[in-house]
Parts: C-alpha cells; sequence; structure tokens
C-alpha cells in the first residue's frame, strides 16, 4: 500500500495517548505543551508517533544530551520531521522539471550548512561562521537595532495598543539578518512571509515549502551574484571571500549558508522574544524587577530562553541503535525537544517557574554539542535590546485578549498573534 505521509493519519476523538501517538501539529500541543511533556518525561520519556511520516522524541534533559553527542547514530542530513520523505541524496535533483530557478541552479541539492552536516563537512562549516557571529562582531548591529526597535515603537506608542508578535517581535530579526547580510532592509515583510511559509505553514504543506524554498533559493542566489558584481563589506562578502584549504568556499555552500542564516536567524528570534513579552505581559513583578534591577538583564534572558524555549530540531538515525529500549532502525528521525529538557525537574529547581535571576541555569535552548547554536550571541542581544528599549518607553502593558493569542507551533515555537495594551 502506498501512504501519503503527508497527510495526517485519521484519528478517532478519544483521549490521546501522547507516547505512542504524539502529534506536534495538534492544537493542544501548540498551546500548553508543557503537561504533555511532563507526563511524558515521567511515564516514557522517549515516546514515539507515526504521525507525519514518524518519529521519536525524548523529553529528558540527559537523553537529550546523550543523543545530541552520539553523532555516530544521528546525523544531521534531515532536519526537519514532517512531512516525510527521504533527506537528498548527493546529485539528487530536487526542482521540478519545469520549476522557476537559475539555470545554475538545477542541479543543485538544496541544503543548509552547518546545519544539515555532519563532519567533516560540519567542521570548516561551523568554523565559518564563528567571527561573524562572535560577540565582538555582534556588538557592531547593537546600535541599529536599538534604532530599529525605537522606530517600531513610534509606530504604535499612540495607538495604545500593538500586536507585540507581529508589529514588534517579528520585526526586529528580519531587520537585523538584513543589515548583516547585505540584502535588502525593505524587504523584511516578505522575509517574514518566506520564512513563515517555509519552517511553519510549510512543515504540513509539501507544495508550499517547495515553492517557498525555490523563491528563497533563487532570490539569495542573485544577491549573490550582485555581492560578486559590487563587493560591499557584509556577511555574503565575508563568505565569498574566506578560504577552506586554500580554495574558495564554493558559491552553493554560501548560498545553502545563506539560506540558512536568513531562516534560523528570523523565526528563532522572533518566537523567543514573542515569548519572553507574552510572559512580561503577564508578569508585572518581573517587568518591575527588570526596570528597578536592569543589571538582571542578562540573567532574565537565559531564564526566559530556559522557559520557553522555542526549538526543536530533528535528527536522522544513521545506524541501528537500540536507545534506553528503543529500536530505533536506520532512515528514523528524532525530534530533539530541547524545550522539554529544560523544563526537566530531574535538572532543574521548580522547572515551571520564571526566576530571572535563577543561579544555576544550564539550559540548552540554543542546542548542545557541535551543532550548538551559532547565532545564540546575536540572539541575546537582540532579546536584551528589544526588551530594554520596550521597558524604557512602555514599562506598563498587558495581553489585550489571552484566549486570542496565536501560538506557531511544529518545530518552533512562539507567539504569531498577541495583542498588547498600554497607556503609554
Ligand atoms: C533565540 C533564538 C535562537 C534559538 C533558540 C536557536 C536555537 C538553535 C538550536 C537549538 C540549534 C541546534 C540545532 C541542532 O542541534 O540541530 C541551533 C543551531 C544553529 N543556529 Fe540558532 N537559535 C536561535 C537564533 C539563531 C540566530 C539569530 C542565528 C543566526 C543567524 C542562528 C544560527 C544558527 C546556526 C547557524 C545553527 C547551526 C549550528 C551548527 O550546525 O553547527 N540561530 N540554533
Amino acid at each position: 500500500m502506498v501512504v501519503d505521509k503527508t497527510k495526517e493519519p485519521a484519528k478517532k476523538s478519544r483521549e490521546r495517548d501522547w507516547a505512542t501517538d504524539y502529534d506536534i501539529f495538534a492544537k493542544q500541543y501548540i498551546k500548553d505543551p508543557f503537561p504533555i511533556w511532563d507526563k511524558l518525561r515521567d511515564e516514557c520519556p522517549v515516546a514515539h508517533t507515526e504521525r507525519w511520516g514518524g518519529s521519536w522524541m525524548p523529553t529528558r534533559y540527559e537523553d537529550l544530551l546523550n543523543i545530541a553527542r552520539d553523532i555516530q547514530h544521528f546525523s544531521s542530513r534531515d532536519i526537519l520531521v514532517a512531512p516525510g520523505g527521504p533527506p537528498p541524496e548527493e546529485g539528487d535533483d530536487r526542482w521540478d522539471e519545469d520549476a522557476d530557478v537559475p539555470e545554475a541552479l538545477r542541479d543543485y541539492a538544496p541544503e543548509a550548512p552547518p546545519i544539515t552536516s555532519d563532519p567533516p563537512i560540519h567542521t570548516w562549516a561551523r568554523k565559518l561562521l564563528l567571527k561573524p557571529f562572535s560577540a565582538k562582531e555582534v556588538a557592531k548591529f547593537e546600535q541599529l537595532t536599538r534604532d530599529n526597535c525605537n522606530k517600531l515603537i513610534d509606530g504604535f506608542i499612540d495607538k495604545g495598543r500593538c500586536d507585540g508578535a507581529v508589529d514588534y517581535a517579528q520585526e526586529i530579526p528580519s531587520y537585523v539578518i538584513a543589515s548583516m547580510l547585505g540584502i535588502p532592509r525593505d524587504m523584511t515583510a516578505q522575509f517574514t512571509s518566506w520564512v513563515q511559509n517555509f519552517l511553519e505553514l510549510g512543515l504540513t504543506n509539501t507544495d508550499l515549502q517547495a515553492e517557498s524554498g525555490r523563491e528563497i533559493f533563487t532570490f539569495l542566489f542573485e544577491q549573490i551574484e550582485d555581492h560578486k558584481a559590487n563587493p560591499k563589506d557584509d556577511l555574503i562578502d565575508y563568505l565569498l571571500n574566506e578560504k577552506v584549504d586554500g580554495e574558495p568556499v564554493p558559491d552553493t555552500h554560501v548560498l545553502g549558508t545563506c539560506f540558512l542564516i536568513l531562516l534560523a536567524g528570523i523565526d528563532t528570534t522572533w518566537s523567543s522574544i514573542g515569548s519572553a513579552f507574552w510572559h512580561l505581559a503577564q508578569h508585572p513583578e518581573d517587568r518591575k524587577r527588570l526596570i528597578e534591577e536592569p543589571e538582571l538583564i542578562d540573567m532574565a534572558i537565559e531564564e526566559l530562553l530556559r522557559a520557553y524555549s522555542p526549538v526543536t530540531m530533528a535528527r536522522y538515525v544513521a545506524e541501528d541503535v537500540d536507545y534506553n529500549g528503543c529500536p530505533m532502525k536506520e532512515g528514523d528521525r528524532l525530534l530533539m525537544n530541547f524545550p522539554a529538557a529544560n523544563r526537566d525537574p530531574r535538572k532543574f529547581e521548580n522547572p515551571d517557574q520564571v526566576i530571572l535571576d535563577r543561579e544555576n541555569n544550564p539550559h540548552i535552548a540554543f542546542g548542545v554539542g557541535i551543532h550548538r547554536c551559532a547565532g545564540s550571541n546575536l540572539a541575546r542581544m537582540e532579546m536584551k535590546v528589544s526588551i530594554q528599549e520596550f521597558l524604557k518607553r512602555i514599562p506598563d502593558f498587558k495581553l489585550e485578549d489571552p484566549d486570542a493569542v496565536t501560538w506557531a507551533g511544529g518545530q518552533v515555537r512562539g507567539p504569531r498573534k498577541m495583542g498588547l495594551v498600554f497607556s503609554a
């Protein structure tokens, strides 16, 4: 029988068994996954589902650490769990014959190094990014981010309300990423829509994912060609001028890395800024502390990242392995549930409580092991600046209607509609 993995299996209206039938796109899971993870951690720490092509899902901190470090069995060649289908093989033709892509990309199998690569390619692909994303380099974009936050606040402060997800959180990362890459900053709406179509809606809609993927790759290809003709001093030029083993970085590699930076740089931080504001809108005591004790900000950001970690990446089982009694087969996929690990009571005291000055906070919101987030300095800077600038001008705000907040689910979780009201 041919199974269409893009269609969700029919489900009767009985209580779901999350241990054997979890669904990362179920409304209940997207809205409030925390009690589900608590139950799984206690009763079935590595859950399994047949949905969306099938996957395993560990929820305990210790298991996440073990699996992230076992790169022999758990490969990064496929980091999205849905809608299924095998990861590309070398030389795969991933475009439809009549797809509208530049001729030079016809034989290119899309990838996003370093996140989709294993060593040895991963090692140099990651090294390339460490310098431009170092704390020192990222600091060069701080003032521009502050100015942009203030411009956004100017746009809504007199109205007494804004959509904290749409009018604020969403706009901040696209502007910084466009500035770093050296691509048009007035295209933030387009970037947001591409990212959403590829990573959020596209996870359950293969056509939409393919179409937005084609559009993003084509756009970045043209931007890279333009940089070659008209060099500027930005991240695309840096990548084009770098050498690996004495040879220039291949153009297709630069393309894949820019694709990753655009996607990883926008969706994730948009979500983490949004969740931070969702929390602050409901906790006046935490807003007050941040205003009265501004030196707390760095610790507070780590705690908000721990409590509302947005990112769950996947792994591809490269060799059959029995992990704690779970018979994982080559080709199976596994969800790296870093967010669930960060609420594990075996690791964190009172994990469901947000304690802005939590002392011992080894959270893994940015992952762990060789793929640990290369953009963490940038993400932290954006979170810090966005919270500081907002609180300076709008110290008192709350959710307009808590029930009307909508969340993106799947592999990146964060608010997508979040009315905030205030008197400035
Ligand atoms: C709060 C915001 C962010 C969170 C929570 C986050 C989270 C993560 C996580 C969990 C991973 C590991 C994935 C895995 O193990 O498969 C990762 C990898 C990565 N992230 Fe982020 N990220 C954020 C922001 C950013 C930003 C702003 C950038 C830069 C543009 C970025 C670039 C990357 C890159 C390049 C990798 C791949 C590293 C590698 O494979 O060696 N991320 N991120």
